[in-house]
Parts: C-alpha cells; structure tokens; sequence
C-alpha cells in the first residue's frame, strides 16, 4: 500500500525541482502535442528521467512533461500519454495524474483523438466530453484504497465538470469554433472497432470511442480534481464512413482539429 504513496512522493519531488509551480494538469493526446508551443518559459523534463515513471514503448510518442505558464497561469502538461493497449497497467497508465496532484494541480484538462459514432460529426471537429462510458469496466482504483488519495467509492455523477464546460461552450462561441458535446467511450484497442461493435456503441449512447482517457478521469475524480476533456475527432468510427481506418491518418487529422483546440484551451486557461 504505502508503496504507491511512497513513488508519488518520489516522482512529485524529483519533477518539483525543476517544476516548481503547478495547478492546471493538461494531458495531450496522440497528434495534439503542439499545445506545449503556448507554454511560457518552458521546463521540460522527459518521463524516462522521472523516478518510477512507465518506461516508454512507443516509437513516436514524445513523452515528456512541460511546466510553465499559459496566460500567467501555471500548467503541467503531459505530452505523450501511457495507454492501456501498450500493456501498462492501471496503476502505470494513471501514475502521472496522481503526481500531478501532488505537484499542486486541481484541475485537469484532457485531450484525446477519437473515433465519431455520432453521424453528425466529421473528422477534425472537436467534441466536449459531457460523460464517458467505461466500456471495459476496468478500474484504476481496484484493490486496497489509500485514503490519503481519495475515497474508497467515488461519485462520478459530474465527473466533467459543469462549470469548466460552461467556460468551453463560452469561449468555443467567442472563438467560432463548433464544439459538440457528447459521450465518450473507451475501448481498449488496438485494433479498432468492427462496424458491428460501431452500432452497438451507438445503441448504447456513446458519441465518440477512443483508447485512453477514462482511466486518468476516474483517478483526477478519485484525487478530487476537477476535469474538462475534449475529444478531437479524427474519423468517423468502423463501418460509418467509407474508408478504412489508418493510424497516420488519425495523427495527421488530429494535428489539423489540434490547432482549434490549442486556440481555446489557451483562452480557457487564460481566464480559469
Ligand atoms: N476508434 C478507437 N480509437 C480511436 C479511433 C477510433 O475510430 N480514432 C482515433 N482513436
């Protein structure tokens, strides 16, 4: 038990030398790294220098922390995140959230690259997660809980919070950039979905499916953070559009909607 806490403490001082302030947590995701260009006398530290930190499998996925300031506000952000699919576990894949937390960080936001199963979205618009369905029914919080981290069960009931996307909605409209909202589902990957699994995931409410995400929003929730997600969606989900799915093309789409989320990030941030 105590050797969780004990490699926060760790990794949170050895990131705190360097990055000394932080309250807002931003975690990138595949294609939407450039948001670290807004950063503000930029420390950076790469996760393989961080004690206890995952080791990296994937080629590509640049994995560092970035500290500075957004809009005189001091932010944390991750770029390159550990999914599930890589064959971390939980624990690993939610390991930087809990640092963050200790680092300071209240608040979280998060990005991911998704799949549309809403037929009104088109890749490169960008979706604010109003819910997500955990379609694996995995949990970072199994086993014994450590009441320094949070409670035993905690209430997902407004795990997105409503102000922040109150903000999101504001500032997407002042910037004209469409923002959808909706349910985001998450899968395990790699492999994407079958056209078949595509209907069911619509049947079952969701408006978006992707890789990653719920795992660090259960664990921002556990911590007591609050947590606004955004979903850049890259391509319509299996069977919906008329081509086939290809990674290189999700990260190039992702960069291109990546732009429009950099753009209303920074104003949310600049006025958080
Ligand atoms: N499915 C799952 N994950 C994804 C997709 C998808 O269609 N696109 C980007 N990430």
């Amino acid at each position: 038990m105590t050797q969780l806490l004990r490699k926060i403490t760790e990794a949170a001082a050895f990131v705190a030398q360097e990055i000394t302030k932080a309250e807002i947590g931003i975690i990138l995701g595949s294609g939407l790294g450039g948001l670290v260009e807004q950063v503000q006398d930029a420390k950076v530290i790469p996760y393989d220098e961080i004690p206890h930190f995952p080791i990296a499998t994937v080629a590509g996925h640049a994995g560092r922390l970035v500290g500075g300031t957004i809009g005189g506000r001091h932010v944390v952000a991750m770029q390159g995140r550990f999914h599930y699919y890589e064959g971390y576990n939980l624990e690993e894949v939610t390991f930087p959230v809990r640092v963050m937390n200790r680092l300071g960080v209240n608040t979280l936001i998060i990005t991911n690259a998704a799949g549309g199963l809403n037929p009104l979205f088109r890749p490169g618009d960008l979706m604010l997660i109003s819910d997500h369905i955990n379609f694996l029914g995995l949990n970072p919080l199994r086993g014994e809980n450590m009441p320094e981290l949070g409670p035993r069960f905690p209430d997902m009931t407004r795990a997105y919070d409503a102000s922040l996307r109150q903000l999101a909605r504001e500032k997407a409209r002042s910037l004209a950039i469409t923002l959808h909202e909706g349910v985001y589902v998450w899968v395990g990957g790699p492999s994407y979905e079958t056209p078949a699994e595509v209907r069911m995931l619509q049947a079952l409410g969701g408006d978006a499916v992707g890789m990653s995400t719920v795992p660090e929003v259960i664990v921002a929730n556990h911590s007591g953070m609050r947590v606004l997600g955004f979903s850049c969606i890259t391509n319509a989900a299996a069977g919906l559009g008329h081509a086939q799915l290809d990674h290189v093309e999700v990260v190039e789409t992702a960069q291109e909607g990546g732009r429009k989320l950099q753009e209303l990030v920074c104003e949310i941030i600049s006025s958080l």
